[in-house]
Parts: structure tokens; C-alpha cells; sequence
């Protein structure tokens, strides 16, 4: 695989809800970086499966995975509690997880040349995805807060959600994802701890472009 050289990547390990996604689109747009939610693509998946229940097996996913493109990801569809939930069901198949990487790895390490580099938010990027990302962020907030913000979110969308029902499938997924065996969340030692529960966006995103700029200025 082609890999650019001397491109910015920014790793970003994050549980549900917890603001990453949003401020890796605002600093990817500061900082003119191609940017992935890899959730969506496990989402995307969780979706093919609850649409097409008897087709869905591994040569059919494949070829949709073959065919993905980043426009694909953006459906609001993606964004159901249902299709979350599932997302976290399918995301601990080994064979899942293999077909996707190779998009994940072409997209941090080849961006197209109007990028400057590449930010991915996930739960293995510092680790498994982006290992050597120049720079690296756990970003969390307590279970609370993140129910609110994502039952918000769901609300903004019209749909028909109950705050406790949100917070029960945020808690089971964080449970789902902590402790799974291939490639688990976790926090890694060289990843910076970012802790949004009192943080809106714009000083979560201040904070993020300091410890950028400060270390690019050395
Ligand atoms: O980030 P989001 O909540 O959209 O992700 C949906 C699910 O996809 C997560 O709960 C997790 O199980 C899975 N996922 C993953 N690895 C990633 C990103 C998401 O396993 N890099």
C-alpha cells in the first residue's frame, strides 16, 4: 500500500457518545485533514445485516465493502440506537473487523493530496489503525452526559427515543466494547486523556488545536 509521507494523523479513541466525532470534524476542517468516523463503518455493516438479513454473509459484505465509499456513511439511517447496538454485535467478529482495516488503512495513510494528513475517530485507532499517529486522544465524558447528548441528538432527528432507553444501550455498548477480546476500547499510555463532560464544543475543540499547534511550534 501506498503510505504519503510527512502527513499530520491524528488518532482518536473515544466510547459512544462521548463528543469525538465532533470535534474531529472541527479539527480536521482547521487543520485540512481527510477525516473517517470508522464507527460508521461498522454501523454500515449492522445496517446491511438488520436490511438484508438472509443475504448477509461474508462474500456479500465483501463486495459492498469493496464498492464503500465515504458518501455511503453519511446516511442518517446509520445513526438509529438500533443500528448501534448491532454495530457493537458485529464489531467483535474477527473476520468483520480484517475486512475493514485495509479501508481504514488506505484512508489514514493515503489521503488524497488536497489533504494535509488524516484524522480517524474509533475505539482501536491509537493502537491497532494508527499506531504511529503523530498525535494521539482518548476523548470521554460520563455515562450521563453522553446519554443526554446522544438522546439530543436522536431527538434533533425526529425520532421516537426515551432518555433511560438511551442510557441503557450507551452502558451496555460501553460494557460491549470494554470488554471484548479483539480490540477492545481502551485508553493507551501515549494517548492524551481529554474528558468532555464539562467542555462544549468549541472548548474542547481550543483545547485539542493548543496541544496540536504547541507541539508542531517545537
Ligand atoms: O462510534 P459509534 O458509536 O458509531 O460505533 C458503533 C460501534 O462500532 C461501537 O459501539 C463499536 O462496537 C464499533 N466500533 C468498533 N471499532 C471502531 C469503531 C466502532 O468496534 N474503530
Amino acid at each position: 500500500m501506498l503510505r504519503r509521507k510527512n502527513i499530520l494523523k491524528i488518532a482518536i479513541d473515544s466510547p459512544a457518545a462521548a463528543g469525538a466525532g465532533t470535534v474531529a470534524k472541527a479539527i480536521s476542517k482547521h487543520y485540512n485533514l481527510y477525516y473517517l468516523d470508522t464507527g460508521k463503518i461498522y454501523r454500515f455493516i449492522a445496517y446491511l445485516k438488520i436490511k438484508f438479513p438472509k443475504k448477509f454473509n461474508y462474500k456479500f459484505l465483501k463486495s459492498k465493502i469493496h464498492t464503500l465509499k465515504t458518501k455511503d456513511l453519511s446516511a442518517t439511517i446509520l445513526l438509529s440506537d438500533e443500528v448501534g447496538t448491532e454495530a457493537s454485535i458485529i464489531s467483535k467478529i474477527k473476520r468483520i473487523r480484517k475486512m475493514v482495516h485495509s479501508f481504514q488503512l488506505k484512508f489514514a495513510y493515503n489521503p488524497p493530496k488536497k489533504y494535509s494528513g488524516s484524522c480517524l475517530d474509533g475505539r482501536d485507532i491509537t493502537y491497532n489503525i494508527i499506531p504511529d499517529a503523530e498525535f494521539k486522544f482518548y476523548i470521554t465524558a460520563n455515562l450521563k452526559t453522553r446519554a443526554l447528548r446522544r438522546f439530543k441528538e436522536l431527538k434533533k432527528l425526529k425520532k421516537k427515543v426515551k432518555y433511560e432507553e438511551v442510557l441503557k444501550s450507551i452502558k451496555n455498548r460501553d460494557k460491549s466494547d470494554l470488554n471484548r477480546k479483539i480490540s477492545p476500547l481502551k485508553k493507551t499510555k501515549d494517548s492524551l486523556l481529554i474528558n468532555t463532560t464539562n467542555l462544549n464544543k468549541r472548548a474542547c475543540f481550543l483545547k485539542i488545536k493548543k496541544i496540536i499547534d504547541r507541539k508542531q511550534k517545537n
